[in-house]
């Protein structure tokens, strides 16, 4: 196993066991991975996989929402990767990826913009809808706090694509605005919130 490795099964551990809550847990950050190397595919730039897979794996870690969460876990990976003795670059890489990460905040670095495009991507996924609806279903989010959750949600959606930084992002989004739209069992979990699909 070589440090890469070693860091990005840490953060596994973290997710699988203890992870912040419902919808930033191990599937959030694997789903976040799939579709950042989906993008990298499609752009026409040299990087580091392993990189990428670091930043991510770490990325909702400790506690996201802002960007005092986001330098904090920053701050956290920092520290792990000093300790193994990672170059300054790589390191920078993956700090200023994470620490720059929030919806109102410019990544400035290649993988960050992977990161955040992958990250916003993933509140159109089913599976995070899901995963926020079995948050209320589990008793760790009251009927209230889920329903806003869903609420900020549907009003951010339509504010993404103006933010992507690649075409391929663009794209990804048109396609699963179209799924989420067609899928039944979005209709559902909009309708026990009180919402509608077609408002977004
Ligand atoms: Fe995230």
């Amino acid at each position: 196993m070589d440090k890469y490795d070693i860091l990005i099964k840490k953060a596994r551990d973290i997710l699988r066991t203890k992870p912040f809550d419902g919808v930033h847990d191990l599937s959030h950050h694997v789903s976040v991975y799939k579709t950042a190397l989906q993008i990298a595919e499609n752009i026409n730039f040299e990087f580091d996989k392993k990189t990428l897979e670091l930043a991510v794996m770490w990325h909702d870690v400790t506690a996201p929402g802002n960007e005092k969460n986001e330098v904090a876990t920053a701050e956290l990976i920092k520290d792990e990767m000093v300790a193994l003795d990672f170059s300054d670059k790589d390191i920078n890489e993956v700090y200023n990826a994470i620490a720059h990460h929030g919806y109102n905040q410019q990544p400035r670095n290649m993988i960050g913009k992977m990161l955040w495009d992958a990250d916003k991507l993933d509140f159109l996924s089913i599976n995070r809808w899901k995963n926020g609806l079995k948050m209320e279903t589990d008793g760790k989010a009251t009927f209230k706090a889920a329903k806003e959750m869903f609420e900020k949600v549907l009003k951010m959606i339509p504010t993404i694509p103006e933010k992507l930084h690649f075409e391929i992002s663009q794209q990804i989004f048109d396609e699963r605005l179209k799924e989420l739209k067609a899928s039944p069992v979005a209709k559902k979990i909009a309708e026990h919130y009180g919402c509608e699909l077609r408002n977004i």
